[in-house]
């Protein structure tokens, strides 16, 4: 239903988009995962029509987005990370703007747009207006102007940015909700777990560019059964490397750095529980201090940490 094909835009020399690829099916949700300034918006935007790659194609249900764009846009919810709310304009109103600009009439938009508000949980609330409504209900109905037409393809950037813990709660029940109707949903997010729950299959994205793709579990088994053990505490620089490369030379460790900071040392290794006493005397004989130790499960998280060598929330 999505096909996204070295999908490349340049804003003058940054690159902010680069060269991605990934496919997307019918009742799936495929995550979009990066960092702030990743890539995410400016890839759905692209899709969406709002901007003109530079280079690449991607197509909504067969259509082309920029040969055939028309089409591509019938096919398409957007629920943009900005709110698209008319924010003046009773909740009710915005969901019929923006049925009509999608071509709903009639029997057929009043129906539609009392589905959504149920859907969305503003059935209550829909002759008030949204400068009324919490940062959450305002994303809901934002979500609600995106699917009034029940496109087959949904691109939802960022949707939980700023929501209480029950109005993020409803918006996964309502992304599901679309995906168990069949459809193809785009979610794009900084949350791991975000991903994780909800996500079939996703991208991992740094800098523009796709740096691990494929399911969760797929994502998982990547990381094998590696740990990813992180020393808060003072390690002299030059020491603490020295110390660092007898570890990595040692065949029973496995072991790879993932940074070394005079503050914070993080190193991935297996069975690494097994080893702590071994690494904390060579570490200490360099001259390093631990203060704390946090040892973590391989998650998406570690997995991002691996492959950028940084925190996905920086
Ligand atoms: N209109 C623009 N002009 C120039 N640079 C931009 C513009 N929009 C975004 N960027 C840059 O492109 C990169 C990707 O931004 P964006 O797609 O918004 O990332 P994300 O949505 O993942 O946070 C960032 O470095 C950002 O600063
Ligand atoms: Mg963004």
């Amino acid at each position: 239903m999505l096909k996204v094909d070295e999908l490349t835009k340049n804003y003058g020399d940054l690159v902010a988009v680069d060269q991605i690829s990934f496919e997307a099916g019918k009742g799936t949700v495929f995550g979009l995962l990066g960092p702030n300034g990743a890539g995410k918006s400016t890839a759905i935007n692209c899709i969406s029509g709002l901007l003109r790659p530079t280079s690449g194609h991607a197509s909504v249900a067969g259509h082309d987005v920029v040969s055939d764009g028309k089409a591509a846009r019938q096919n398409l919810g957007v629920v943009p990370q900005e709110l698209a709310l008319y924010e003046d304009l009773p909740a009710i109103e915005n969901l019929r703007y923006w049925g009509k600009a999608y071509g709903l009439r009639g029997a057929e938009l009043d129906s539609r747009v009392s589905e959504v508000l149920d859907t969305i949980g503003l059935v209550d609330r829909a002759k008030d207006l949204p400068k009324e409504f919490s940062g959450g209900m305002k994303r809901r109905l934002n979500f609600g102007c995106g699917i009034v037409h029940k496109p087959p393809v949904i691109l939802l950037d960022e949707p939980t940015v700023g929501v209480d813990p029950q109005s993020r709660a409803r918006l996964f029940d309502m992304v599901e909700a679309a995906r168990d109707a069949g459809a193809c949903v785009l979610y794009t997010t900084h949350y791991m777990e975000e991903a994780e729950r909800l996500c079939d299959s996703l991208a991992i994205i740094d800098n523009g560019k796709l740096i691990a793709k494929g399911t969760v579990n797929e994502l998982r088994a990547k990381l094998s059964a590696r740990d990813v053990l992180q020393l808060n505490g003072t390690f002299p620089l030059d020491e603490t490397r020295q110390a660092v490369d007898t570890l990595i030379e040692r065949d029973d460790l496995d072991l790879e750095v993932i940074t070394q900071e005079e503050e914070c040392v993080t190193l991935t290794l297996s069975r690494a529980s097994q080893h702590l006493p071994d690494i904390f005397a060579v570490i200490s004989n360099a001259g390093g201090v631990v203060t704390e130790t946090i040892l973590r499960s391989p998650n998406l998280e570690t997995l991002f940490l691996l492959l950028t060598g940084k925190e996905l929330r920086e």
